[in-house]
């Protein structure tokens, strides 16, 4: 026999007894176990003394220390352990180090848009607007008709809308379900349920088959809100999304709002909203965030509010474009490819 195979048939006994002699946890067991290891007959060291015999002869010399050796620790544990079980101590506690480094826990992390989102909801919360949610499938009624948009109307061509094939909305209506185009819906959904003053937000996903791109995406987030009440009007609107913008960019610096005349069947008048500050990079320039507007006489109306009574604003803006904007992420593609690294710089 090599003398490596000796050796090492050794240090594996070794190892063996030692386990078995620190788990040992009743005179019985120690018992079973010393009769395993130490036994004169059949015990695994005397059996193991017998592959002494085989070694070379020039080895002999090495194989015999090292045998003593590994007898001596098998029976030193055979001493330790008996010792422990009389003086009736737990081994397992005994063996349990507290100073051993522990595995790092490694800690996740919200995307980038949960984070942009929670905080819009905490600046608009405290604005006094309430945050709801709706349905991201929806129904031609409070994607469309509700807000004003006519069957005619170009914006519920097929190309620019994720309609559900063969499905229908419940209710016996024949009109086909979507994924909502424009968190819009919500306010509809709103009104409906709650009689004047509402005043809420709505921060959801909503869905376009745009191709992807550097600053397209088929499925994008959308922030909308909605104040209906006696007497509201574009100046309050423009008051509160200059807040908005404010809290979210400003710390010091001054952010500005502007708005340009638009058209959306659901508001009138309507306009497009635009935001100038000047970021950390010294970068600044007009950017646009999304629509708003009055909310339009027809869509009161539609949910039975009296527009000679109440007047509200809306407005929806584009999530990703905010914090895009805020962090300096250059392409919409980023935020949706789930690269660890790009994530975790957020
Ligand atoms: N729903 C519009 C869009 O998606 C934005 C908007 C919301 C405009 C509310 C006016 C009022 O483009």
């Amino acid at each position: 026999m090599a003398l490596a195979d000796f050796i090492s048939r050794c240090d594996a006994l070794a190892e063996q007894a030692q386990k078995a002699f620190a788990s040992a946890d009743s005179a019985d067991a120690l018992e079973a176990v010393r009769i395993e290891f130490l036994g004169a007959k059949g015990g695994q060291l005397r059996e193991a003394q017998k592959g002494l015999g085989k070694v070379d002869k020039a080895d002999k010399p090495a194989a015999g220390k090292r045998f003593n050796e590994v007898k001596n620790q098998v029976e030193r544990a055979f001493a330790e352990s008996q010792e422990q079980l009389a003086s009736g101590k737990s081994q397992a506690v005994d063996t349990f180090d507290v100073t051993i480094p522990g595995q790092p826990v490694r800690i996740g992390r919200l995307h980038p848009i949960t984070q942009t989102i929670r905080e819009m909801k905490d600046i608009m919360g405290r604005l006094g607007f309430t945050a709801v949610e709706g349905p991201e499938i929806e129904d031609d009624w409070h994607n469309f008709e509700a807000l004003n948009i006519p069957l005619s109307h170009p914006a519920r061509d097929p190309l620019d809308n994720f309609y559900l094939g063969g499905e229908t909305a419940s209710g016996g209506s024949d009109s086909p379900l979507l994924l909502r185009s424009q968190t819009s819906t919500v306010q509809i959904r709103v009104m409906e349920n709650t009689p004047p003053p509402v005043r809420i937000i709505s921060l959801g996903r909503v869905y376009r088959p745009d191709t992807a791109d550097a600053t397209h995406y088929p499925m994008f987030h959308q922030i909308e809100g909605l104040l209906v009440d006696r007497g509201v009007t574009m100046a309050d609107l423009k008051s509160v999304l200059r807040l908005f913008c404010q809290s979210y960019f400003g710390g010091d610096d001054e952010v500005h709002v502007r708005f340009r005349p638009s058209f959306f069947p659901f508001t009138e008048p309507s306009v497009e909203v635009d935001m100038n500050w000047r970021d950390a990079a010294g970068n600044s320039g007009w950017m646009e965030m999304g629509g708003a507007g009055m909310v339009d006489p027809n869509v009161l109306r539609a949910v039975g509010y009296d527009p000679e009574e109440v007047t509200g604003f809306a407005f929806g803006l584009g999530v990703e474009r905010i914090c895009m904007r805020q962090h300096g992420i250059t392409d919409i593609r980023a935020l949706y490819q789930n690269d660890v690294r790009f994530l975790e710089q957020f």
